[in-house]
């Protein structure tokens, strides 16, 4: 169920620097059935390889426990949709792919990009573990194997569909622990002048705004470019291309293409790998200043919220993504000071979060109840929910943001 990592998934090396322990937590998505027993912790530790610099878990809890019936189903929030848009308009105009081109997209969840590619008149084809989202990805027209990424899928895929002029991975890379076996798979379906275009969130972010909820189990891997220009390189592909994308708290989409391609590399990359080491990346002070922020942040967070209740104020948390449930057993919250969580998705709505068993219910009973504050446990599209949730401000409500320091905005504050 649960393993060391000694040798770094990137470079092979077992030279680490330890950066943070949570101790041992419930996996923050395993969202639970009233019904069920409490589930099982794991060790939630993080490190850094002195080598390549890859941040890294110190353990892996088995994909088949974590992905094969996973209750993240892709947003349709604005700025997602938005993003994905903007990623088709690219791959067409930008990079020049063509209607009748195939585009394979691994961690393809319910089809939502594929089905926008297949719009713009591409051929798609999805590959994702969770049965129950690819099943609903087939339902609704998009082609999607239920299965891992892995070398014979992909040649699989080659064989049935011919060469891809996109390989796309967003948001499941750091997911992965074997990513020489889908690097692998990438370039043997990737034509001459094919794209691996590959969406991580941005270490540079994590970093920069002590995004600590963001570390739990599911997320084995925090990528800098730098680290992944090296990876890629390893398996003959260069990197020409990246952007940064305000999804995720801040993610890149890296792009990156069979050496003797003829995509020309754009300075970009050079500028922001030279960045990252101007910013210390390929130090060690840069990790144990974070590690400092975020002992700071975690106890703060807690005590505030904790003095609210004390107060009398109700808390309810806002969104229950599954870092909410990662930084409230990282802040010691649990029922007694968070009477519930809202949350769009209705597979987790009657769910309890792991641990905590707080109950989860949708955004309309949620702001029905009115709780003095809303924990913005979704501070990703703070935002886009801010600007929804103007009638409770209004109403005197207020929201907790917890990242990247705790902070309380009300009505006043929002129209400062
Ligand atoms: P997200 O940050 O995308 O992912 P993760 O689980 O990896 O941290 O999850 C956001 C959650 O917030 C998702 O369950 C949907 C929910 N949500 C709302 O409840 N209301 C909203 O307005 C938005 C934008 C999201
Ligand atoms: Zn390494």
């Amino acid at each position: 169920m649960v393993r060391p990592v000694d040798r770094c998934r990137v470079c092979g090396r077992d030279d680490w620097l330890d950066v943070l322990s949570f101790g041992e937590t419930l996996l923050a998505g395993d969202f639970q059935d009233p019904a069920d027993p409490p589930g099982d912790r794991y060790p939630l530790d993080v490190a850094v390889c002195r080598e390549c610099r890859l941040m890294s878990l110190r353990h892996v809890v088995s994909p088949e426990k974590l992905f094969e019936h996973y209750l993240y189903v892709s947003s349709d929030s604005g700025l997602i949709t938005g993003h994905s848009r903007r990623l088709v308009e690219h791959s067409v105009a930008g990079l020049g792919l063509a209607e009748g081109d195939l585009v394979v997209e691994l961690g393809s969840n319910v089809g939502a990009q594929l089905a926008m590619f297949q719009e713009a008149g591409l051929r798609t084809v999805g590959v994702d573990p969770a049965r129950n989202l690819a099943a609903a990805a087939n339902e609704r027209g998009v082609e999607t194997l239920p299965e891992y990424f892995t070398t014979a899928a992909a040649v699989r895929v080659a064989e049935r569909h011919g060469p891809a002029r996109m390989v796309l991975g967003r948001q499941c890379f750091a997911h992965i622990d074997d990513v020489h076996e889908v690097l692998d798979g990438a370039t043997r379906l990737l034509t001459a002048d094919g794209v691996l275009a590959i969406e991580v969130p941005y270490l540079v972010e994590l970093l920069a705004n002590n995004q600590f909820d963001t570390i739990f189990h599911e997320h084995l891997s925090y990528f800098s470019l730098g680290t992944l220009h090296r990876l890629f390189g390893g398996h003959g592909l260069r990197v020409f291309d990246v952007w940064t994308a305000p999804v995720h708290g801040g993610s890149i989409v890296v792009f990156a293409t069979p050496e003797a391609s003829p995509r020309p590399t754009r300075p970009v990359v050079g500028e922001m790998l030279a960045d990252e080491r101007a910013r210390g990346l390929t130090g060690e002070d840069v990790y144990r200043r974070f590690a400092a922020r975020v002992e700071r942040v975690r106890a703060e967070i807690g005590d505030l919220v904790r003095g609210l209740v004390a107060g009398g104020a109700t808390v309810a948390g806002y969104g229950a993504p599954a870092k909410g449930s990662a930084l409230l057993q990282a802040c010691g919250l649990g029922r007694a000071e968070v009477a519930f969580c809202t949350d769009t998705t209705s597979l987790k709505q009657g769910r309890l979060l792991p641990g905590s068993r707080i109950p989860v219910c949708s955004p309309e009973e949620g702001t029905a109840r009115r709780p003095d504050y809303f924990l913005l446990l979704a501070w990703n599209y703070a935002e886009e929910i801010i600007r929804k949730e103007r009638r409770f401000l209004e109403d005197g409500g207020r929201f907790i943001v917890p990242i990247p320091e705790p902070r309380i905005v009300s009505a006043q504050t929002v129209t400062a």
